[in-house]
């Protein structure tokens, strides 16, 4: 690297870090010949747009995380993601319309097809981490995803601008964020085929049905007016030992216990009959 490279890519780096700070403040970058900036010639052309989060339309954004599952096939974490970011990035330009959209397809089916996390709220998770670290976004997920397990889906209706298949389609709580289950209990609970047209057309309609829940939450979060507030039974029934420093400290994670041992008749039954 010559020298005059690498200054640029120290200048480069400064601008980025400082950028972010002035942008994050005021919403305006800093204006050649004024303060820090002045004495720092080389950061001006250079500093990058900052990664602010901005309030959406849920109205607006709804029919497009549902378009946007059927488009190329991109499915449910692009359809959340997309209808998100690249809403802000439909109204105010960079940085959010420079993000490569079409590797959140790798949610799709669970990731890759193996119906672990419902693409859906990766997608969601992913757009919030773009914006809050750790600390701030787990209440914002855990929100979302508990909201998820509740909530009989689909809800959503395309009406005429059906994609799959129009009509009303049966809805079902299956209580798990992992797509397998989502999926899986609901075909089994309305005898559909989950290779079928109206399974991907729930799947399409729950898409946008996650977009709206996680506009809301982010625009509560921008207006600072984010406060979690839904629980799980297990969190009361089950955390009290299962737990970090409790009788059973062995336990990772926050999904409800219900589906895997709730004691359906495919599962093993520790609500009711615990050793
Ligand atoms: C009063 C304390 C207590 C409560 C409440 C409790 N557990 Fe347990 N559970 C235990 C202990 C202790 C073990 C033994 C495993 C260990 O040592 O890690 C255990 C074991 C288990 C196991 C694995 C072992 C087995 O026998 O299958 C599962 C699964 C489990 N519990 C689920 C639950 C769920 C779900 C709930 C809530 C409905 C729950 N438990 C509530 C204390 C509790
Ligand atoms: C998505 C399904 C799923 C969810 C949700 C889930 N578990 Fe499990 N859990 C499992 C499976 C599968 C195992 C491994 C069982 C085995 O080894 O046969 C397991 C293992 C355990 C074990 C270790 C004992 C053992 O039998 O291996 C405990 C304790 C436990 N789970 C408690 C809980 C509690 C408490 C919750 C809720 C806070 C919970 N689990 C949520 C599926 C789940």
């Amino acid at each position: 690297m010559t020298q005059a490279s690498r200054r640029d890519v120290l200048g480069w780096l400064g601008g980025a870090a400082l950028g972010g700070l002035l942008v994050g403040i005021g919403g305006v970058a800093a204006k050649p010949g004024e303060g820090l900036a002045a004495k720092r010639p080389l950061m001006e052309k250079a500093i990058p747009a900052a990664w602010i989060p901005r309030r959406l339309d849920a109205v607006e954004c709804a029919p497009l995380a549902y378009a946007g599952y059927w488009r190329d096939g991109l499915g449910c974490c692009y359809g959340v993601f997309e209808s998100i970011i690249g809403s802000m990035g439909r109204k105010h330009g960079a940085p959010y319309n420079q993000f490569p959209f079409t590797m959140m397809e790798v949610g799709k089916s669970g990731i890759s097809e193996w119906g672990t996390i419902c693409g859906a709220l990766l997608g969601a998770a992913s757009a919030f981490a773009l914006f809050w670290g750790r600390k701030e976004r787990d209440p914002m997920v855990t929100e979302l995803f508990r909201w998820y397990e509740q909530t009989a889906f689909p809800i959503f209706d395309p009406g005429q601008n059906a994609l799959g298949v129009a009509g009303t389609l049966p809805a079902h709580a299956c209580g798990s964020v992992l797509c397998h289950i989502s999926v899986s209990a609901w075909c089994y609970a309305t005898g559909t085929d989950a290779a079928s047209a109206q399974r991907q057309e729930r799947c399409s309609r729950i898409t946008a049905d996650v977009a709206i829940k996680a506009i809301e939450i982010l625009n509560a979060k921008v207006d600072n007016g984010f406060a979690p507030r839904l629980k799980s039974m297990s969190e009361e029934g089950c955390l009290p030992c299962h737990a970090k420093g409790k009788a059973s400290p062995v336990l990772k994670g926050r999904m409800d216990c219900a589906p895997c041992h709730g004691g359906s008749v495919h599962n093993q039954d520790k609500f009711r009959n615990h050793p």
